[in-house]
């Protein structure tokens, strides 16, 4: 994937969100309370990232913002007439190579073939997965994979991005580099970011903005700002604030209740 030459800050988040929680609950039909009181936005330029216990609401939360559930309570804001939506599992068609993999959204809306094939071929080349367009899903490592999904999002260029465990999967060297090449994107494409994990140093290494979740019925609990500006060297997970600030994560997660 290609790195950025220059040196650049996130784009500056505007005064309308692009993504909006007011109150939002969630009681599935067999009584499961799963969300609470949850409000947040997120405005373009911000990649907001939320952090929590296992089983607390997390992707709960995301299928409510993609549209896949509907909220018992409260309301979200949110056009989805384009959405990016990234599943931890890539989700990929095993019997269509990687460029008709991604392809597929754009098919589906009825986008110009040729339009359709130079937005594929720049999403591939910005993932980095030029040269495999002929390749399918079985030849692809756990990482080509998860490139080729987000391309798949990608070239529809979507003012939304959710992102649900994308790298939980991943060996760490290949979860470190993904982590660094989604944020040349985010500061490329300057899409609104929500992404979902349970890694304290992945979020704060991401996100300009980590929410922590209670255990559920999930709840945000703390709202921290990152301030690091953006591209992110991957000495930053060294750096002093950085663990000040995982830290106060970490904190914030364990006193969640
Ligand atoms: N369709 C459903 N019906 C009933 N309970 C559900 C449903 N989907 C999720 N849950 C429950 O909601 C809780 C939160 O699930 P989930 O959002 O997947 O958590 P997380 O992603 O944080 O691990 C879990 O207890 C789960 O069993
Ligand atoms: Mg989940």
């Amino acid at each position: 994937m290609t790195h950025l030459d220059q040196s650049v800050t996130a784009p500056t988040p505007s005064t309308e969100p692009r993504l909006s929680f007011s109150d939002v609950e969630m009681v599935f039909p067999d009584g499961t309370h799963t969300l609470t009181d949850v409000s947040f936005d997120v405005h373009p330029g911000e990649f907001v990232t939320v952090v929590g216990p296992s089983g607390c609401g997390k992707s709960t939360l995301l299928r409510i913002a993609s549209g896949l559930e509907t909220e018992t309570g409260g309301t979200v804001v949110v056009d989805r007439s384009n959405i990016g939506f990234v599943f931890q599992d890539a989700t990929l068609l095993d019997w269509r190579v990687v460029k008709d993999n991604v392809e597929l959204f754009a098919e589906l809306h009825d986008m110009p073939q040729e339009e359709r094939s130079q937005r594929s071929q720049h999403a591939i080349d910005l993932v980095g997965l030029s040269g495999f367009e002929q390749h399918y899903p079985r030849a692809l490592s756990g990482g080509m994979k998860m490139r080729a999904s987000i391309a798949r999002s990608l070239m529809m260029s979507p003012p939304v991005f959710l992102f649900d465990e994308p790298f939980g999967a991943l060996d760490e060297i290949t979860r470190e580099n993904l982590q660094a090449e989604l944020m040349d994107l985010f500061v490329s494409e300057n899409f609104a970011g929500l992404f979902i994990t349970h890694s304290i140093y992945e979020a704060v290494y991401l996100s300009t903005r980590v929410l922590v979740m209670s255990n559920r019925p999930g709840r945000i609990v703390a709202d921290i700002a990152v301030p690091f500006d953006y591209p992110r060297s991957q000495d930053l997970r060294f750096d002093p604030a950085f663990a000040e600030l995982a830290g106060q994560v970490s904190h914030e997660l364990r006193g969640a209740h």
